[in-house]
């Protein structure tokens, strides 16, 4: 959702304050904000609307210096995108603050603040902080103090910074469901929502536990928890590698980490198979142990992660375990009966999701036998809640529609399911099948990006649409909702998947020479049905573009397919979700769309 970036130090921490901004830009970009000490001890804010580039040339254009700051990028949720909403929010000249998350009483608060008469400027949940920040300093307490007291009165979700012009040695965060790391520098601290933001000043992170507070000064950091006693948290080494973090050669981040998928799954295989079998050593004792009790597993997600849970289904069904998914805004709210030895799977890329954690949270009293999160970031709420972890190392992601996160999830799902299946009467003859597979897959993945150019042409056929329809059956049809889901996210067009035997059920209706409908037809026992299926769109007209095995024989009489060779039926899912994510980003480029921040969303969504 927003990032937060902060500094204090013996130099004029500007630049700093707005590279870190524009590394955090992918996780809310509709207007950014920086507020620094200058040496007079004045607080200096600027804030605009837009890129954060457009925040840099307006404060490139001034000469304001200061060695200790805030800053800012927001995702809209209180109050529109507008300048006046920007981030850091100041009471009068007194204390400048910068949140992520919802304060769900701020109505509330804002009455009382108002009737005390505070003046607001903004519509956000944020500036109430500020002056209830405010209030307590003009009662009299400094700054720790203030905050302390500040965000106790606070109902919600948050991470956030203040700082005072009046208080030249320290910023304050806080920290209640939103990320929030300090970065560990010599003679100078940073804080930040995200560790990429920190990436080129330190590797050195203390990462914040729920209702920490932390006063960050120059030469040290103290750390309070939420019973107010002073706390050590451990400091961890980021093995994140700030190249991960450019674009390289690629025009776009997305481009970057759809063309990373064959290093990347072979990463997330990396001492996880051996010689045909799986190294279920490489799990880790606790989560064998819970594996062993596994009767029964719910998946809950949201968005690109829920699709990845979506195919596993079929694959855990397939081989005798009970399976259920759902998406975690849903899952969390509503009473669920929970079957003796259910596992709850989670999956994220982020492991900050605000419902997925929140269905992890609820479920600790449902009776499930333990947790496990599928998770791409180590140091992530979701990994540190979670009984078990299973990490996806697909490296940092940075464009906001997920590509290599997916694809590795779904290799952890399946050698999760070679795991499970094992103790559901998986035969070595299966496993080895399975995990001869995988092995081949980084290759297939390889051949599939090769088809790249085909896929750009077929895009400039697919541009002018206004809709699309995306067709599957079996896996293919989570792999159709992804392929949709990518379309919609960064093209604009309006994309809607289906169980390709739903279409006479309604859709068919809407069908006709303008319709594109797309599909993956893999050489497997539903293709009959598939081709059937496509026969009744082409009678109505609806143009297919298609994506099929060489050994299938198509028989329709007017399409555009591309043919991918010797696909493995157990991997299938993952090598064909790859065309789709390569002609959503062609379509895209021919739009003219901002590929890698699309519109209206965010990398990481942190609030409900
Ligand atoms: C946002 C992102 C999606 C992502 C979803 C779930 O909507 O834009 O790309 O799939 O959140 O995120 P998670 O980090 O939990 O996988």
């Amino acid at each position: 959702m927003c990032g937060i970036v902060g500094a204090i130090a013996d130099r004029n921490v500007l630049p700093l304050l707005l590279e870190g901004l524009q590394r955090l830009e992918y996780r809310g970009y509709d207007s950014a904000g920086v507020a620094v000490r200058d040496a007079a001890g004045e607080m200096k804010r600027f804030r605009a609307l837009g890129k954060v580039a457009v925040l840099r040339d307006m404060v490139e254009q001034s000469d304001i210096t200061g060695n200790q700051g805030i800053a800012h990028t927001r995702w809209a949720t209180h109050g529109a995108p507008a300048e006046r909403n920007a981030h850091p929010h100041m009471s009068g000249v007194r204390v400048a603050v910068v949140h992520n998350g919802i304060i769900e009483n701020h109505n509330a608060l804002r009455d009382a603040l108002l009737a005390k008469g505070y003046v607001f400027t903004s519509e956000t949940d944020t500036e109430v902080i500020a002056h209830l920040m405010a209030d307590k300093l003009e009662s009299g307490k400094e700054l720790l103090q203030a905050v302390v007291e500040a965000t106790a009165e606070l109902d919600g979700a948050y991470a956030l910074a203040a700082s005072s012009p009046e208080d030249s040695d320290r910023i304050i965060v806080a920290r209640e469901g939103s990320p929030l790391v300090i970065g560990l520098g010599e003679g100078e601290n940073y804080i930040a929502s995200d560790v990429a933001a920190l990436l080129s000043v330190t590797r050195k992170f203390i990462f914040l536990e729920e209702g920490d507070v932390a006063e960050v000064r120059r030469d040290g950091v103290s750390i309070y928890n939420a019973d107010g006693e002073m706390v050590e948290r451990p400091v961890k080494n980021s093995m994140l590698s700030n190249a991960s973090i450019d674009k390289g050669p690629y025009a776009h981040y997305m481009l970057k980490e759809i063309y990373e998928q064959p290093a990347v799954v072979s990463e997330t295989l990396e001492g996880r198979i051996h010689k045909g079998r799986l190294l279920e050593d490489s799990f880790g004792h606790e989560t064998k142990a819970l594996l062993d009790s596994t009767k029964h597993v719910q998946i809950v997600a949201c968005g690109t992660s829920y699709h990845a849970g979506l195919v596993a289904r079929y694959w855990l069904e397939e081989v005798g375990i009970p399976c259920s998914v759902e998406v975690a805004s849903e899952y969390r709210y509503r009473r669920v009966v929970v079957p003796s030895g259910s596992l709850l799977i989670t999956i994220s890329q982020s492991g900050e999701t605000a419902d997925t954690l929140a269905a992890l949270r609820g479920s600790r009293e449902q009776g499930y036998i333990g947790s496990l999160t599928v998770c791409n970031v180590p140091e992530s709420s979701l990994v540190r809640e979670s009984d078990v972890c299973f990490m996806t190392r697909a490296g940092t992601e940075i464009g906001v529609a997920s590509t290599k996160a997916f694809t590795t999830q779904l290799v952890a799902l399946r050698l999760l399911t070679v795991a499970l299946g094992r103790r559901y009467g998986l035969t070595t003859e299966q496993e080895e099948a399975m995990v001869n597979e995988l092995h081949s897959l980084p290759r297939q993945i390889e051949v599939v990006l090769e088809l790249a150019d085909e896929i750009q042409i077929m895009a400039s056929d697919f541009s002018d649409k206004h809709n699309a329809l995306f067709l599957g059956r079996g896996p293919f049809y989570p792999v159709a909702m992804e392929g949709a889901l990518k379309l919609k996210e960064i093209s604009y067009i309006h994309a809607e998947a289906y169980p390709a035997g739903e279409l006479k059920h309604g859709p068919l209706a809407l069908v006709d020479e303008s319709m594109p409908v797309v599909c993956a037809l893999p050489d497997d026992p539903l293709l009959e049905k598939v081709l059937s299926n496509l026969q009744e769109v082409r009678a109505r007209g609806g143009e297919l573009f298609l994506f099929s095995d060489h050994k299938v024989k198509i028989g329709l009489d007017r399409y555009q397919s591309l043919t991918l060779s010797d696909i493995f039926p157990g991997t299938a899912p993952i090598v064909y979700s790859i065309p789709l994510q390569l002609l959503a980003y062609h379509v895209a480029v021919i739009k003219g769309t901002d590929v890698d921040q699309p519109r209206n969303l965010a990398k990481s969504v942190t609030v409900e």
